[in-house]
Order: C-alpha cells, then structure tokens, then sequence
C-alpha cells in the first residue's frame, strides 16, 4: 500500500486542536483555548457581506485579491502606519493569515534550508516551514524580570549557511509580547547581516494596550524596512474585527516574492472569497468605534486574569502589552497537556497547553481572555482553585 509522504508525516499534529478536541465532545466547558473571541463578527461586517453577495461579488477576483480590496488595505497601512504601499505590486490579500504565512514561508523556502522561528509561538509557523521540507530551529524567548526578550546571542548562534528566514510574531501569540523599537531594529539588522528573509507576525498589531493611547497600533517593521528588504509582514482580519471564520487576510512584502505569492495562489486557493474581501474593505473603513470598545473590553479583562492569577504562590505571569494572551508559568510543571486535560476534566475549564508552542512552552499554560467575563469570571475561579490544590 503507498504510504502517506514522509515530508508530511513529520509535521507534528496541532496540540491545542488535540486538547479541544477532547474539549468539544464535553457539555458546559467554559472555552478559552482557541484564539478568538466569542463575540460574532459585528454586523455592519455581515450587512457589507451582505450587500456585496446582492452586487454581484460572488465570482472569481485576481489571484492577489480585489485591486478595491488591495487599495483599501494600502489606504489602511498609510492612516495606521504612515507607510505607503503600492496596491498593485506590494500586497495579496490571502485566505486567512494562516494562508499568508503559509505562503510567505513557500515562497522563501527551498528543501534543506533552515527556518528560524522565535518561540513559544503559535505552531503554525513552525508546521508550514516543515510542510516546505525546511529544518526547523526554535529559539525560545527568555524571561528576563518582568518581560519576556529575544536572546539575540542565541539567534546568532544558531544561524547556518543554510540559515534562510527567522520568523517572529509581535505582539506575540502566546506571550502577549511585543517588540520594542530596538528589538525590531535589532532584528532587522540581524536579517541584513546574515541575509535573510525577516518574516513578521503582525496579526496582533491593533490589540495592543501599551501605546500612547488604546487604539494606537503596534508599529509594524514596515515603518524601519524599505521596500527592497527582504521582509514579509503576515496580516488578517480575524483578530480585529472578530471575522475568524471568514479566512481573508494579506501579505505585504517586496515586490519579488508578493509576485511569486499572488502566482502560487492560483494553486492552493485561487484567491480568498470574493464577499468577504468586500466585507473586509467595510470593516477597515468604518471598524474604529467597534474596535475601540473591544480593546477597552479586552484590556479589562486582561486585568481581571492578571489580578486573579498574580500573587498566587509558584505562578508567574508577566504583564502582556498585546494580543489577548496569558501565559502564566506554572512552578513544578512538566506535562502542561496533562495539566489541562485534567484542568478539563475536573473543572471544565479548556485552556491550551503551553507544549503546543514549542521549546520554552513547556510548564505555561495559555488563557485566551477575549471571552465574555460571564465566562472568564468562572473559568479565572476554578483555575486557581484548582491551582491552589496543587493542580
Ligand atoms: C500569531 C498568529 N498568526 C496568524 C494567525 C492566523 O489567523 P487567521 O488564519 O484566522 O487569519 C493566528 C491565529 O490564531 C495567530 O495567532
């Protein structure tokens, strides 16, 4: 019998999706493992999807998305970031940004060569470079006082002459860290120094609640790169405008490789669905006032987590400045699968499983706090009782 290809087989199955799975065959869990919200998408999103659907946008668009769709994003990047993009040539918009980084990644990466990817990161990154026959090489973040950091020494020593791309997600999934001015420096004169591609991951970049003022997006390493580096950033919808299940986000990068990506997307996916590019047109034009009231929500909430899980003896959870993450590490842990599956069990809480984000995961759990507090205020209770009793 043909076996399934070798390549394939050695891409590691997703362990939050394992530990939900578990979860999702259970009544009365209170769901804080994925990474959403459980608000739906709001509805001048679905009314503009709606509407699109009634117009007509129901058929195949460009390989690199609706040229309106392109223009908005631009439009998008020059008001947020004061960057100027060209519509035509330096973005595609993708399905997901999932699909974005999946592509990035195809597009820099040829079998053999080394990916470096700082962790604990979501795993998806680290799964499409296996899934281009790339070796992986993760670099943890060190927890140094109250923040998490990039070890640059690390980094350096683990580049090779097949050393093609390091990946990095700010702020991050799952450390709610995110990278100064100087990291990012840093890190872009690492990837010039040794010639490579800088990916970012800046799906995370609104939720951000360190800036001058909430709102205030993360700058993107697009405001210190020019447009002939070799950096790609990843961008998606999802997490701003909770339209997680409508898979559209971009990819913005030089003009070679947003070439290549708009030319292998004929090949994987085509392009992403026609109505929801017009949806998300409306929510990057009219999505501030909405967004607003969810980071102001979302900042709460993190408080709330803080509050509950700071002071409680053998458990270490620094303060994040993004994204809607706690990664609180556990003193004595080593099996965090087991310690949510048993959480699971015994509580009906589902978080997900530090071990899902690679090396330096192991011993953290991660709390997704974007649910409603008449979720997190139960789940945040019988967690640290169920912490107090020695897990
Ligand atoms: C760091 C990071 N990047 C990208 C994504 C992709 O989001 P989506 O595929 O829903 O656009 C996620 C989703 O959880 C994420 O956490």
């Amino acid at each position: 019998m043909p076996a399934i290809a070798s390549s394939v087989e050695v891409v590691p199955r997703s362990r939050i999706r394992e530990l939900a799975e578990i979860a999702m065959s259970m009544d009365g869990v209170l769901r804080l493992y994925f990474g959403e919200s459980n608000l739906p998408t709001p509805d001048y999103i679905k009314q503009a999807a709606i509407c699109a659907m009634q117009q007509g946008f129901t058929f195949y668009t460009e390989n690199a998305g609706l040229p309106s769709t392109r223009r908005a994003i631009a439009g998008y990047y020059r008001a947020m970031q004061g960057i100027d993009l060209d519509p035509a040539e330096e973005i595609v918009v993708t399905a997901s940004g999932v699909q974005a980084l999946h592509l990035g990644i195809r597009c820099v990466l040829d079998p053999g060569d080394d990916a470096l990817v700082l962790t604990p990161a979501w795993p998806n990154g680290s799964s499409s470079a296996m899934m281009a026959n790339a070796r992986v090489v993760q670099v943890p973040h060190p927890l140094r006082g109250e923040r998490y950091a990039i070890d640059f020494e690390a980094l350096e020593a683990a580049v090779t002459p097949r050393t093609r791309m390091l990946l990095y997600t700010s702020p991050s999934n799952p450390l709610g860290w995110v990278a100064t001015d100087e990291e990012q420096q840093r890190l872009l004169d690492f990837a010039r120094r040794h010639d490579l591609w800088l990916i970012a991951d800046e799906v995370y970049d609104r939720l951000f609640y360190a800036g001058g003022k909430l709102g205030e997006p993360v700058p993107s390493i697009l405001r210190k790169a020019t447009r002939e580096d070799a950096v790609l950033v990843i961008h998606s919808f999802s997490k701003s405008y909770c339209m997680t299940g409508w898979r559209v986000g971009w990819l913005i990068g030089r003009r070679d490789a947003i070439a290549k990506a708009t030319q292998l997307n004929e090949f994987i996916v085509s392009h992403a669905p026609t109505f929801a590019q017009k949806a998300g047109e409306t929510a990057l034009a009219e999505g501030e006032p909405e967004l607003l009231r969810m980071l102001e929500r979302l900042k709460e909430n993190r408080d709330l987590c803080l509050d509950a899980l700071q002071g409680l003896p053998g458990v270490t959870v620094p303060k994040p400045d993004g994204a809607f993450y706690l990664f609180p590490c556990v003193e004595g842990l080593d099996d965090s699968f087991e310690f949510c599956r048993k959480l699971l069990m015994e509580t009906r809480v589902g978080l997900a499983p530090g071990v899902a984000f690679g090396n330096g995961g192991e011993g953290s759990v991660r709390i997704c706090y974007a649910a409603e507090r008449s979720i997190l205020e139960p789940a945040m209770e019988r967690l640290t009782r169920f912490l107090r009793a020695g897990g």
